[in-house]
């Protein structure tokens, strides 16, 4: 009887262990999302004052097997362009990380990143994707779309996971939406420009040419990636976090086979997912718009919680202006590194860059730091300046800021938001731990009982 309350308690043990790290694992997640949501500035709520466009999910997209994590049919938001830009499309795809293994897949099932059903049915368009000409000089009346990501893979993957109904459809997603948009006024596009922000920049990076062959060769088609430049980096402890994440998701999502073959002939496939191995070889006229000292990659990629268990980093990584010296001289050769690596790209004369010496993320999608008064600047032009006189082919932009602390006109981010959702974290890994230590202290406490009554029973 007792042995048998003692297996409970043990049991109770091993499952609360394994709860508190299940427990600690969705915590992390939630962490790892609101990070992704404040980088990426979700714009859900309305005001007077902004332009609130809804939602479309793609119907016919299912029967092509074009879905989300989830199987439900993938979406996008567009307003339609006007006068001049009536037959010009900006195409912006979003961004929100990636899943890397089964159990961050899956949990993106009841989240917005991997199922329409969480989708905000509008979204505020701002930014590069604002209507407003004193907002968005360039591109305000194009017509202007941001598809929905939700697939976890920068709308590359091809497969399926039957055992936890997992459909890993980014590049169906991709072509569904295109022929979608196309029907629907983008074939007559004498001008396109395909964008995105993070994962989204990345994706824009690896769909750059397959978008350009959309359209007939005298459409003017570019690309820009914004925040897209993902480095594969060494982090403080010498490890490569985000090598082993593009492992998992390269491998897991059966993205393989939609790498640009220039590439995979010569590397690996997980080589193939970062843009320095990718970039020289772009056909279609590309920009790359990134932070020197970009947000998330100090956040995930240099300075992850799990190279820095003691976080000895923690008050650089949430705030530039706490690195000391050694620190700061760590950043700088990451900023290096983003130099080299955009080197070859740059020398392409139908390139543009504008690497600024900031810390920030997804500086596109704000309006803050698009365009506006106190906007970043190199060289006292506006990122959607730059961005245009590119576009446009107005003068050529290769902007490259000095390394900090030169630049006075950076928007950086501090994190505090993030932070209280890890303290949240901890704290729920307390209770769980203290619910181990009890139920280990109950069965010390019945065990010694035993051992007494077994010894008596002799
Ligand atoms: C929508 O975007 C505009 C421009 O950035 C901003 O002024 C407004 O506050 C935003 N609305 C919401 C509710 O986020
Ligand atoms: C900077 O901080 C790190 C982490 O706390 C420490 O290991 C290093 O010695 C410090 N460097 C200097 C120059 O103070």
């Amino acid at each position: 009887m007792k042995g048998v309350l003692i297996w409970v308690l043990r049991l109770w043990s091993v499952v609360g262990i394994g709860l508190s790290r299940s427990e600690y694992g969705l915590e992390e997640l939630k962490a790892k999302e609101s990070l992704l949501s404040y980088l990426e500035k979700d714009a859900v709520s309305s005001d007077a004052n902004s332009l609130m466009v809804p939602l479309t999910l793609i119907q016919g997209a299912a029967s092509k097997g074009a879905v989300c994590l989830d199987g439900t049919p993938p979406g996008y938001h567009l307003d339609r362009g006007l006068a001049s830009g009536a037959n010009s499309w900006l195409i912006q795809l979003e961004g929100g990380g990636w899943c890397t293994d089964i159990r961050t897949c899956v949990s993106r099932k009841t989240t917005r990143r991997g199922s329409s059903k969480f989708m905000e049915r509008q979204i505020n368009f701002t930014g590069i994707l604002s209507n407003k000409a004193e907002e968005n000089p360039d591109f305000y009346n194009w017509n202007r779309v941001k598809l929905r990501y939700c697939d976890g893979a920068s709308f590359a993957g091809e497969g399926q996971n039957e055992a936890n109904q997992l459909y890993f459809r980014g590049q169906r997603i991709w072509s569904a939406a295109m022929e979608e948009l196309m029907a629907n006024g983008m074939q007559n596009a004498e001008q396109a420009l395909l964008s995105g922000c993070s994962a989204g920049g990345l994706a824009s990076i690896l769909h750059c040419d397959e978008f350009k062959y959309l359209f007939p060769k005298t459409t003017k088609v570019k690309c820009l990636s914004d925040a897209g430049l993902f480095l594969d980096a060494t982090n403080v402890a010498g490890g490569h976090t985000l090598r082993d994440m593009y492992g998992g998701v390269v491998t897991l999502q059966g993205v393989q086979k939609n790498l640009p073959n220039t590439c995979t002939s010569q590397m690996d496939p997980t080589s193939c997912f970062f843009p320095q191995n990718l970039i020289a070889n772009i056909k279609t006229p590309m920009f790359l718009l990134n932070a020197a000292y970009d947000a998330w990659q100090v956040q995930e990629s240099l300075i992850p919680s799990s190279a820095d268990p003691h976080g000895y980093w923690n008050d650089c990584k949430m705030d530039r202006s706490h690195c000391n010296s050694s620190q700061m001289q760590f950043l700088q050769d990451f900023r290096n590194q983003m130099l080299d690596a955009v080197n070859v790209f740059s020398m392409s004369d139908q390139n543009g860059l504008f690497i600024n010496s900031c810390f920030a993320h997804c500086q596109s999608e704000r309006q803050d730091t698009w365009y506006g008064n106190d906007s970043p600047r190199i060289g006292s032009k506006a990122i959607a300046v730059s961005v245009g006189d590119w576009f446009f082919d107005r003068t050529a932009v290769k902007a490259i800021d000095c390394p900090y602390p030169c630049d006075n006109t950076c928007h950086d981010l501090v994190f505090n938001d993030v932070t209280s959702t890890i303290t949240i974290s901890r704290s729920t890994r307390l209770k769980f731990s203290l619910l181990n230590l009890l139920s280990a202290f109950l069965i010390s406490l019945i065990c010694s009982k035993c051992t007494m009554e077994f010894q008596f029973g002799q």
